[in-house]
């Protein structure tokens, strides 16, 4: 991990996921990417983007926020037709990828090899994992950041923090000093000030940005989530 990206694990993060939602391709995958940079001015806490692969260079060369893989696979330059080549993201100015996403479930032995290949390539590994066993399982190979996710709550209207606070707590405790991100349902500040309550340092987050009527307002108003309880 080189210094930005290790001072990007040091804060508090908001990561948007933009799957392969029409509102989060191509240009309007730009279109987000732009808002997010114009907030990032006003607040500390670090917004990163994971985008489709054919996304990532327009990003990175229109705007200054972090944007991550949502997939890579361990291969080499080579004979892998369809494969997403590690160097080919980096080449396009990803600063990491997520692994084992929800929707891209992997072996273990490939989850290990991509965790060790974000190592020595200077990624950002951010493992999603769906439950507490499956984090104890990975953070021994010590990924960067680790995402849990509730596969059944992925896309719904109700977040982790208020379905499955305990899983949070739980997990916290097994990552030891992994930073935890928590993800799946997130729609509201609440939801987000409740699993910063909680421990977690960041939040991953999809359909509640990126299908929200307003992207922006959405953004924002998660950030605040991030603020200190007031009395
Ligand atoms: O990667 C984020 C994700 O799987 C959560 O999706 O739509 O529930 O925020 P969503």
């Amino acid at each position: 991990m080189n210094t930005s990206s290790k001072r990007l694990v040091n804060s508090e993060l908001l990561v948007i996921n933009l799957k392969t939602y029409k509102e989060g391709t191509g240009i309007n995958a730009l279109k987000i990417a732009k808002m997010c940079e114009q907030i990032q001015k006003n607040t500390k806490i670090k917004l990163i983007i994971a985008a489709q692969p054919t996304d990532i260079l327009l990003l990175t060369t229109k705007t200054k926020i972090p944007i991550i893989a949502q997939h890579i696979d361990p291969i080499n330059y080579g004979s892998n037709t369809g494969s997403i080549l590690p160097e080919s993201v980096i080449e396009a100015g990803a600063i990491g990828t997520l692994i084992n996403h929800s929707e891209k479930r992997l072996n273990s032995s490939i989850i290990i090899n991509t965790i060790q290949l974000c190592k020595q390539k200077n990624l950002l590994s951010v493992l999603c994992v769906k439950d507490e066993k499956e984090a104890k399982k990975y953070a021994e190979y010590h990924p960067d950041l680790i995402a849990i996710e509730p596969p059944e709550l992925i896309g719904g209207k109700i977040s982790i923090s208020t379905a499955e606070p305990e899983l949070i707590t739980k997990t916290l405790r097994t990552v030891g000093k992994i930073p935890l991100l928590c993800g799946a349902g997130v729609h509201t500040r609440e939801d987000v000030h409740h699993a910063y309550k909680l421990g977690a340092k960041g939040i991953l987050v999809a359909s509640g940005v990126v299908k929200a009527k307003n992207v922006k307002k959405e953004i924002e108003q998660l950030i605040l989530g991030f603020k200190k309880l007031s009395k």
